[in-house]
């Protein structure tokens, strides 16, 4: 691992990359990585970095993020075939049904979701910042797509707002039961329950503390307490860790893994940085469009 790792630190020296990894990455290249965060503050590094070469450790939703963001850069993936399902699930005939029907209408779209998805938007948001950026947008009608989970628990906190759902959901948070969450609290009954909005609403209703991954993971290492139920992906475990060695972290699943997120070991990283293959292409017409909503997004959560 350690003549990877210094091959990686060479390459990225000569050719000006840096490394972006999602919490949900694994550990090895979390720990390699020039930056490691959640959605909202990857694609605020990507805005700002004046490296020539990014590789992402994500999803494709994650790499064509930056790419929208920076045309002008080499994005390269890991693997190619690391994909968010959820990114694909809202229907622009669905989109377009709903802007007829109302007048005032804004598209809310999770960033994790394909650039397609995002040119028939007005705004994107993140689980850090949708709360904020729906309360402040002017309309009253909005179309939240693709996630039902994280667009149920932003209607309950804008209750001035008129929130229509899709059918979108995680196949990773959404198949944590309640039953689940429950038999880990009779075990831990110290243990304070920290969830991702992506969570089912039976799971959230369980929950001490409700946030993105960043805010999971400041909250446990601001906290008094030193046990906790983590409702999100397993990767997490690596900075929890980190920052708490002495705290102890349980998962409400056995198995809380994002395979996707998982196709990014320190081998491909290694092989990207040198072939430069992997490069993830926008269309430009398309990509111009499918920015508005991102910058919008970067504009208002400010
Ligand atoms: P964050 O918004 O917390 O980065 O989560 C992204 C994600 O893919 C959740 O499943
Ligand atoms: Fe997509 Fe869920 Fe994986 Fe996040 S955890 S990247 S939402 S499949």
């Amino acid at each position: 691992m350690e003549k990877i790792i210094n091959e990686i630190n060479s390459l990225k020296k000569e050719k000006n990359a840096i490394i972006l990894a999602h919490y949900y990455a694994p550990g090895e290249v979390q720990a390699l990585a020039d930056y490691v965060g959640d959605s909202y503050y990857l694609a605020k590094v990507a805005k700002n970095t004046d490296a020539d070469i990014v590789v992402f450790c994500g999803v494709g939703f994650m790499g064509e993020s930056v790419k929208l963001l920076n045309p002008e850069k080499k994005v390269l993936m890991p693997d190619m075939s690391a994909d968010c399902p959820m990114a694909h699930m809202a229907e622009i005939e669905k989109i377009e049904e709903m802007r007829k029907q109302y007048e005032d209408l804004a598209v809310v779209c999770y960033i994790n979701s394909t650039a397609e998805l995002k040119c028939h938007s007005d705004v994107c948001v993140t689980s850090s910042n949708a709360i904020k950026i729906v309360k402040a947008l002017p309309n009253k009608n909005i179309f939240f797509i693709p996630d039902e989970n994280l667009g149920r628990f932003v209607a309950k906190q804008v209750p001035e707002k008129n929130i229509i759902l899709n059918k979108g959901y995680c196949p990773v948070h959404a198949v944590v039961t309640a039953e689940q969450v429950a038999q880990q609290k009779a075990k831990h009954p110290n243990a304070l329950v920290l969830t991702h909005p992506e969570c089912r609403e039976e799971v959230l209703a369980l929950s001490d503390v409700i946030g993105s991954t960043a805010e999971i993971i400041a909250y446990a290492k601001n906290s008094d307490k030193t046990e906790f139920i983590i409702c999100t992906e397993e990767g997490v475990a690596y900075p929890l860790e980190l920052n708490d060695p002495n705290k102890k972290f349980y998962f409400a699943r056995e198995s809380f893994s994002c395979v996707d997120m998982k196709l990014n070991p320190p081998e491909k990283v290694l092989h990207v940085l040198k072939t430069e293959e992997n490069q993830v292409e926008v269309d430009e017409a398309k990509r111009v469009r499918a920015m508005l909503p991102l910058d919008r997004m970067l504009e208002m959560a400010k």
